[in-house]
């Protein structure tokens, strides 16, 4: 049997994350954090001082550095960047550079790289349409935005943040809007993605009806 691709694919906030993390451990899978890859690169060009809406600029500080992830860690020339690339700014400037097409050339090359090596769990916005056109088994989950915000501004709370629901909201629905209408690999529901709301679901209602159904379907 070769590798196994399991992709789940939605916009911030419906619990990807948590989601593809718990059915990689069930698994035994890699878990793939697409997102995390996008905000590397956002910090190595902030840090760059290199001008984010400059293309060439952009894929060459990402093809000079190294970035890379482990688990739910993530790296940048061997330095470990994981807590700093979840700030609000690396979000919307994330967004920002994954309009760009040289830049998500670069690092879809990582993403496919890293499927050779295990069977994997990769989360993102164009995993089941673009990168993993052929995975086993596709995921679509969605939720309404003030919800997702709502989570979203707990998590920031949570880990000792001050913020603001209602800017959360705003910085929510401004990525939704840029991530869904750029013309490269927008996000979207991939062709034969099962789609499941999360709105009213708890993150373990969620991971159990997705473990279910990949069970089915891997077993056919
Ligand atoms: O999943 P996330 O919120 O960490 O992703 C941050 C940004 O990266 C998101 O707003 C859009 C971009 N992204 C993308 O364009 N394609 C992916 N496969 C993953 C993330």
């Amino acid at each position: 049997m070769g590798n196994r691709i399991i992709t789940i694919d939605g916009p911030a906030g419906t619990g990807k994350s948590t989601v593809a993390k718990g059915i990689a451990e069930r698994l035994g899978f890699i878990y793939l954090d697409t997102g995390a890859l996008y905000r590397a690169a956002a910090l190595k060009i902030s840090s760059s001082q290199i001008n984010p809406d400059n293309e060439e600029d952009c894929a060459r500080v990402i093809s000079t550095s190294t970035i890379s992830i482990c688990g739910d860690r993530t790296f940048i020339d061997g330095k470990d960047v994981s807590e700093e690339i979840r700030s609000s700014y690396i979000s919307d400037l994330a967004s920002r550079i994954a309009t760009l097409q040289s830049v998500r050339k670069e690092l879809i090359s990582i993403q496919r790289s890293i499927a050779l090596l295990s069977s994997i769990v990769a989360e993102g916005r164009d995993m089941g349409s673009v990168v993993f056109p052929d995975a086993d088994v596709k995921f679509f989950l969605d939720a309404i935005d003030r919800e997702r915000a709502r989570r979203r501004y707990l998590e920031l709370l949570d880990k000792g943040y001050n913020a603001e629901f209602k800017k959360v909201l705003t910085e929510i629905r401004r990525r939704d809007s840029r991530d869904k209408t750029r013309k490269i690999s927008p996000l979207v529901i991939p062709k034969d993605a099962i789609v499941v709301d999360t709105t009213h679901l708890t993150r373990e209602q969620v991971l159990s009806k997705l473990l279910e159904i990949i069970r089915l379907r891997l077993s056919d």
